[in-house]
């Protein structure tokens, strides 16, 4: 099963992650987890790229296929093998993200950028996609707070609250792979809630 975490940023999912994927080990689940962009010594370059505060000349459509290069790398060198072995993969940020960012954030076409996602990924959709939710002001102040803050996090809020309603239109227009998390609430409690999802959904399958 091939499940990914998708929010805002602060929104928790990269701190929430190392957890949930003891928990599931400890349950008995093959969990192998990654993130995106990266997960790949490739992947890995071109996130240093990507997220490098002196690349202010970089280009949209750099962007975005750097970004699918990234993805296409950690598909093809880890995501689909371990599913291959019968694995459950954990993975932080994926597709959607070009969708909410890329897509919604920044205005561009949605379809175009499916195609462009579709060819990178050679179709491989997540089983389930957990949404962690959280205002942007609060998310971002987290952010700040944690001193780590990187070229995409300093673009202005309207850019990120188009990301947040980004991901509500995607989520809603995909129900049965969505599930919507409040992030605002303590970490342990959203830990909970997520460790209830997926067990739920790995024993429906079983
Ligand atoms: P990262 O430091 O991993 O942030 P986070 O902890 O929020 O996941 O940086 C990844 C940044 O890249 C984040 O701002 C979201 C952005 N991003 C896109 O814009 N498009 C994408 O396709 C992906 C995967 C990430």
């Amino acid at each position: 099963m091939f499940i990914t975490l998708e929010g805002p940023e602060g929104s928790g999912k990269s701190s929430q992650l190392p957890d949930l994927a003891d928990f599931l080990r400890r349950t008995g689940y093959n969990v192998l987890t990654t993130r995106e962009p990266g997960g790949t010594p490739i992947g890995d370059q071109v996130r240093s790229v990507l997220l490098d505060k002196e690349n202010t000349t970089m280009q949209p459509r750099t962007e975005i296929l750097l970004f699918q290069a990234s993805r296409s790398q950690l598909v093809d060198q880890v995501i689909r093998p371990h599913l291959e072995k019968g694995g459950l993969v954990l993975c932080d940020r994926y597709a959607d993200s070009t969708l909410a960012y890329q897509g919604f954030g920044y205005g561009r076409d949605i379809n175009e950028l499916r195609a462009i996602i579709n060819f990178a990924t050679g179709g491989l959709k997540p089983d389930l996609t957990l949404l962690l939710d959280v205002d942007v002001e609060v998310g971002l102040t987290r952010r700040q707070k944690g001193g780590d803050v990187n070229r995409l996090d300093i673009f202005e809020l309207t850019f990120h609250q188009n990301v947040r309603r980004g991901y509500h239109r995607l989520a809603q227009a995909e129900p049965q792979r969505w599930v919507t998390i409040d992030a605002g609430q303590p970490p342990e409690r959203v830990q909970r809630e997520i460790r209830k999802i997926i067990l739920d959904r790995l024993r429906a399958k079983e």
